[in-house]
């Protein structure tokens, strides 16, 4: 009976012990699988490793199965921050950029896109693409490349209001999982502008040289012709061609004023300076000119003006140009009047006359190079003091404005920037 009682105990630790021995197997064979398929997912993990000698191989490899996924843990995080930057970079492109699906439906649109497709705002992403870029054009070379699956010549579009002008280029992105479509909108508003300004200025300054020069042509060959005999009229001839020469030295002085303040070569020698005392100087050398229209020269400037760092020479030339058109267009017996004060950070100097004013709409336009007002037209001057004077300012990181107050006249003004106290 007892023997038959201890061989069941046996049997029953026996069996027991076989189960355990076949559930760590079982285990083991499981986890080994599952280890082996995550070092095959990722070959540049270290293979898998026998357990050592006296080692609970179940436990080693417990311990390589946790290294595996704290591993696989950070390839993870890594790929999500590559992600987070790779998505900031896209949005923070200067061309606009929309990423359409072989379906036709938007699948990325960053925001430069999304601020030159107005109208887009919300919910584009996952909408068909036509519904987003509603455009003709664009809707075209989305289609075009979807059909050929290469990329279209690129465009230019007019998009927007205000109008800007794209370039548009659509091409087909072949390294995701399928191809996209990318549609890259191109801001070349500027470019165009600045071109156009470019191309201005060198016909107005190419008309401005050839005017005098046809002038002075003329005059040499009526004095060649004869004239020269007649000392009087010789003498008149030789009046104008100097006025010409005066005017012809005068333009190219401006323009290369102008051409060093623009490219940014002319550097301001700033010292500390007492405006009311430069206004009363440069009112000073306008004295004859104004005595000879019976124009009274102003200035009010209150006793406590702080000091301004500037380059006196630039803004002496800045009041001379504003002083000069304010005489030139301010009829006899008028009133010009050089205004001071201060405004919190920065010292406003206005130049006020008596003339005929400037018109609304012209009042932003006159600081442009080359503009000439319609009452303008027949004065002498080639419409570049302004534009001097404005960069002038602008280099001292000031601006410039113009009024015409309801009393009449003109008011030119600009400002200065007070150094922090
Ligand atoms: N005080 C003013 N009163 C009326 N119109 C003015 C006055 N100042 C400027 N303007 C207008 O602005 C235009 C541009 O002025 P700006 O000084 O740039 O050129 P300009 O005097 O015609 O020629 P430049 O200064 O090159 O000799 C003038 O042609 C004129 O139409
Ligand atoms: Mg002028």
């Amino acid at each position: 009976m007892l023997t038959i009682l201890l061989a069941t105990i046996i049997g029953l630790l026996v069996g027991a012990f076989l189960a355990w021995l076949w559930q760590r197997w079982t285990l083991r064979a499981r986890l080994e699988a599952t280890l082996r398929a995550l070092r095959l997912r990722h070959p540049t993990a270290t293979p898998l490793q026998r357990p050592l000698l006296g080692e609970d191989p179940l436990e080693s490899l417990l311990a390589q199965l946790d290294e595996a996924l704290q591993g696989l843990e950070h390839t993870l995080e890594q790929a999500r921050a590559r992600q987070t930057q790779l998505a900031a970079l896209f949005d923070h492109l200067s061309d606009g950029v929309v990423l359409v699906d072989p379906e036709g439906s938007v699948v990325g649109l960053n925001r430069a896109a999304r601020s030159l497709l107005a109208g887009s705002r919300d919910g584009a992403i996952g909408r068909p693409y036509p519904e987003v870029l509603r455009d003709y054009e664009l809707n075209e070379l989305v289609s075009q490349a979807l059909r050929e699956q290469s990329p279209p010549p690129g465009r230019f579009v007019e998009l927007g209001r205000p109008r800007r002008t794209v370039q548009a280029q659509a091409s087909v992105l072949h390294g995701a999982d399928r191809p996209l479509v990318t549609l890259v909108l191109r801001d070349i508003t500027e470019l165009r502008r600045t071109e156009t300004i470019r191309r201005d200025f060198v016909a107005n300054v190419s008309h401005d040289l050839r005017t005098p020069l046809a002038a002075l042509q003329a005059l040499v060959d009526t004095l060649l012709d004869g004239a020269l005999a007649d000392r009087e009229v010789a003498e008149d001839f030789l009046r104008r061609i100097a006025t010409e020469v005066e005017h012809l030295t005068r333009l190219v002085n401006q323009l290369l004023e102008l051409t060093k303040a623009e490219s940014g070569q002319l550097q301001l020698t700033r010292v500390s300076t007492d405006l009311a005392e430069l206004a009363r100087s440069t009112l000073r050398r306008f004295e004859p000119r104004a005595a000879a229209k019976a124009i009274t020269l102003d200035l009010h400037a209150p006793p406590d003006l702080p000091l301004v760092s500037c380059d006196p020479d630039r803004i002496g030339q800045v009041l001379s140009n504003l002083l000069d058109n304010a005489l030139k267009f301010t009829p006899e017996g008028g009133r010009i009047t050089v205004e001071l004060s201060r405004q919190e950070n920065e010292l406003a100097v206005r130049v006020r006359d008596t003339g005929p004013g400037i018109p609304i709409e012209e009042l932003d336009r006159i600081f442009e190079r080359f503009f000439k007002g319609d009452r303008a037209r027949t004065s002498a001057g080639s419409g570049l003091g302004l534009a001097i004077v404005k960069h002038l300012v602008q280099l001292h990181g000031g601006r410039v404005w113009a009024e015409s107050p309801p009393g009449g006249g003109a008011v030119v003004g600009f400002t200065l920037p007070l150094q922090p106290s």
